[in-house]
């Protein structure tokens, strides 16, 4: 595997390359990462996986500094996932230089987590449009766990007619229902039961529950998560697919969206 720290090493390296996959990461790579990249694996030979912790993209500097990492056991498994490509920069090589492309925010980046997370999606845009400017993959692998981000991020590609294509991937979770993540690491035993009976709750009841939460009975639902151990709720909501917004009434596809804390972790799901 190449290992690149620097934009000009990497764009002399990859810029024959026609059909180059894409997989950004922040690193702790887990099954979840796992599965983008054997996505990807099916699309091209030539995969190119980044590692970033994007600091324009945590509202907050305590979860910047303490969201885990864990470089050396990332680099093991991408050797023996038999990726081509790794991209390492630091915050120069990213920041130091001014796209061409325009940041794209649609309305749908104030809702939800753009409400709880002022200028998160902001900074994931920024981050993504620059990795898609030196990269210049042909496909681009998301997953659908992240899926407000995901729908943003194809936003900006279409408004600024980027050619690269997005592939949409499937949330991986662990064994007991809890939608695998990065963040999961920093959960004690205690809080992983609980996120467990949290994702139990949301999965075996989607239907009623959807229907509650646009008859804007959100109380009752609140109040059962607060009491399977969720410290704080950012949001519960049903919403559209279609049409990315929180909707007022049934429409064919609905999902929930959750964000709520244990502890201090913040955890993000949809479903
Ligand atoms: O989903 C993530 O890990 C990040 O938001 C991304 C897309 C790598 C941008 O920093």
């Amino acid at each position: 595997m190449k290992i690149f720290k620097n934009k000009k090493n990497l764009i002399k390296h990859i810029s024959q390359i026609k059909n180059l996959a894409f997989v950004p990461t922040m690193g702790t790579l887990h099954r979840g990462h796992i599965s983008l990249i054997k996505e990807a694996k099916k699309k091209s030979k030539n995969i190119l996986v980044s590692i970033f912790v994007n600091p324009k993209q945590f509202n907050s500097k305590k979860d910047y500094k303490k969201y885990p990492r864990n470089i050396n056991k990332d680099i093991k498994i991408l050797e023996k996932e038999n990726i081509k490509f790794l991209y390492l920069p630091d915050n120069k090589d990213i920041y130091s230089f001014k796209p061409v492309t325009p940041i794209y925010l649609h309305k749908f980046s104030k809702e939800l987590c753009g409400k709880f997370r002022p200028g998160h999606f902001k900074g994931v845009i920024n981050v993504v449009n620059r990795f898609l400017e030196i990269i210049k993959p042909k496909y681009l692998f998301l997953g659908e766990k992240d899926l407000q981000q995901l729908i943003l991020i194809q936003m900006h590609i279409i408004k600024n007619k980027i050619k690269t294509i997005v592939v949409p991937c499937k949330t991986l979770r662990s064994n007991t229902g809890i939608a695998l993540s990065s963040r999961n690491l920093r959960l004690n035993r205690k809080d992983l039961k609980i996120a467990t009976k949290i994702s139990y709750f949301l999965h075996n009841n989607k239907k009623k529950l959807i229907k509650k939460l646009i008859k804007n009975q959100k109380k009752e639902i609140i109040k059962k998560i607060y009491l399977l151990g969720a410290k704080k709720i950012d949001y519960i909501e049903a919403v559209s697919f279609k049409k990315f917004k929180i909707v007022k009434r049934i429409k064919n596809k609905l999902n929930i969206f959750i964000a709520y804390y244990l502890n201090d972790v913040r955890l993000i799901d949809n479903l």
